[in-house]
């Protein structure tokens, strides 16, 4: 089949059918938004036209960018049905392939080498920009959030649809490399430009976290609300940055609420909603809350979906959740899962043996009360997280840990050395921009 139609920003794909692009193009769309639900999209056209080729490869995207082992299988057969469709796919789609089908084969780092030398060679091809991007976040590497961005950047104008997605992803990469007021002005502009970019708002939002800024945060995120609450892969996760911005206000009855409303897994919540919930009972635990029935909850969740070993972050909120719920056993299995893992094939075995390993043996002697051993485990990681992937934001959950533990084993010079590291952290972003809420329309 003759390459003959392109998408709207000016990718060629190998197909002839009009309406198969029209829905490819709409659930680009969403899925750049992170809106729902582009799979109900997409999954009708691919029943009808299974050699859609670049169809096949945006299921097979948004199957893997959700980073959940159990969708793993799905995304592989989506790749291979690409790989075999008598349309013969064309240059950049047979380079998606080849990244794809690394990534669906549990090589997510051999598949983000692959997207970034496609993105060179396709700079305007925006989906690969999102995989890309996202890979860059479960890698844990920051500055490729940032400048991988910054390669395409001068190849779009601001007039190009999709525009904003691509300052919205820029936004989120000046962030975690600490570059706030740019952020906040690149974030802000996307906002403007796409209210229903969710990931620009999550940026901005990320910001005021890491600046300490937690009544600027609350305004923003509720500001926009409306745009990402509901109908929307971010809704859960927005939501996790609204209660942490209540937590750092004192307001712990309304971040209370919202794990109970927004966080807390509803019944088709993947690993990444997981995730989010582990991590925040884990602050309330931090501060002294009683979350113990929650924590039961949760742990039955990841008990039915932990799929271990294929992501380091994963793996460690999943026996954060078993551990503090008291499932010693499953607690120890998970540790045990991780240690397998390091010693693996997979292209995340340096994660777990760097970070996730002592991390979540750290974790499971906090939860056993075995403070001292906890801080003996987390304090060398800290000064090399990022391996395991997520934002500053969540891996900031280890240097709370360790502070918290260090204060409950009665190691005082530790808890004054971390509270001044941090008091110096907070001072050199103390600088902030005009109040966010000036920007969202009323
Ligand atoms: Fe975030």
């Amino acid at each position: 089949m003759t390459t003959t139609l392109r998408d709207a920003h000016g990718q060629a794909l190998s197909t002839t059918d009009r309406a198969s692009l029209a829905a490819y193009e709409h659930a680009l769309d969403l899925f750049h938004s992170f809106r729902t639900d582009p799979v109900a999209v997409l999954t009708p056209v691919l029943e009808r036209d299974p050699g859609f080729v670049s169809g096949q490869l945006l299921m097979a995207g948004m199957l893997l960018t959700a980073f959940d082992g159990q969708l793993h299988g799905m995304a592989k057969a989506c790749v291979d049905a690409a790989a075999a469709s008598p349309q013969k796919a064309n240059e950049r789609e047979q380079s998606l392939i080849a990244a794809l089908g690394a990534w669906s084969s549990g090589d997510a780092l051999r598949a983000n080498r692959l997207l970034g030398r496609h993105l060179i060679d396709h700079p305007r091809d925006l989906f690969a920009l999102q995989l890309a991007h996202l890979g860059d976040l479960f890698l844990g590497h920051s500055f490729m959030l940032r400048d991988r961005v910054a390669r395409s950047l001068t190849q779009w104008s601001a007039d190009d649809k999709g525009y904003g997605y691509l300052l919205g992803m820029h936004a989120f990469g000046l962030e975690e490399c600490n570059d706030y007021a740019r952020a906040e002005s690149v974030g802000r502009r996307a906002f403007e430009l796409q209210p229903h970019d969710s990931w620009a708002v999550h940026a901005v939002a990320h910001v005021c976290e890491m600046q300490g800024r937690s009544a600027d945060g609350i305004r923003w995120l509720k500001a926009t609300q409306r745009h990402w609450a509901t109908d929307c892969g971010m809704a859960v996760h927005n939501h996790w940055h609204l209660a942490l911005m209540h937590m750092g206000s004192g307001e712990m009855e309304a971040a209370l609420a919202l794990y109970d409303d927004a966080v807390a897994p509803a019944p088709e919540a993947i690993a990444l909603n997981l995730d989010d919930a582990s991590a925040l009972l884990w602050r309330f635990g931090l501060r002294g809350v009683d979350v113990s029935a929650r924590w039961q909850a949760l742990a039955a969740r990841w008990r039915l979906q932990a799929a271990w070993g294929v992501s380091a972050f994963n793996d460690v909120h999943a026996v954060m959740a078993l551990a503090a719920a008291g499932d010693d056993s499953a607690a120890k299995a998970g540790i045990a899962a991780i240690a397998e893992a390091a010693h693996g094939p997979a292209a995340q075995a340096a994660a777990a043996a760097a970070v996730a390993l002592p991390a979540a043996s750290a974790l499971h002697a906090f939860a056993a009360g075995r403070y001292a051993q906890c801080v003996e485990l987390l304090l060398p990681v800290l000064a090399a997280s990022s391996p395991l992937g997520g934002s500053h934001a969540q891996r900031d959950l280890l240097h709370l840990t360790v502070i918290e533990a260090a204060s409950r084993a009665g190691d005082r010079a530790l808890v004054r050395a971390m509270g001044d590291e941090r008091a110096a952290r907070k001072a050199v972003v103390a600088a902030r921009p005009a109040r966010v809420e000036d920007h969202v329309a009323a």
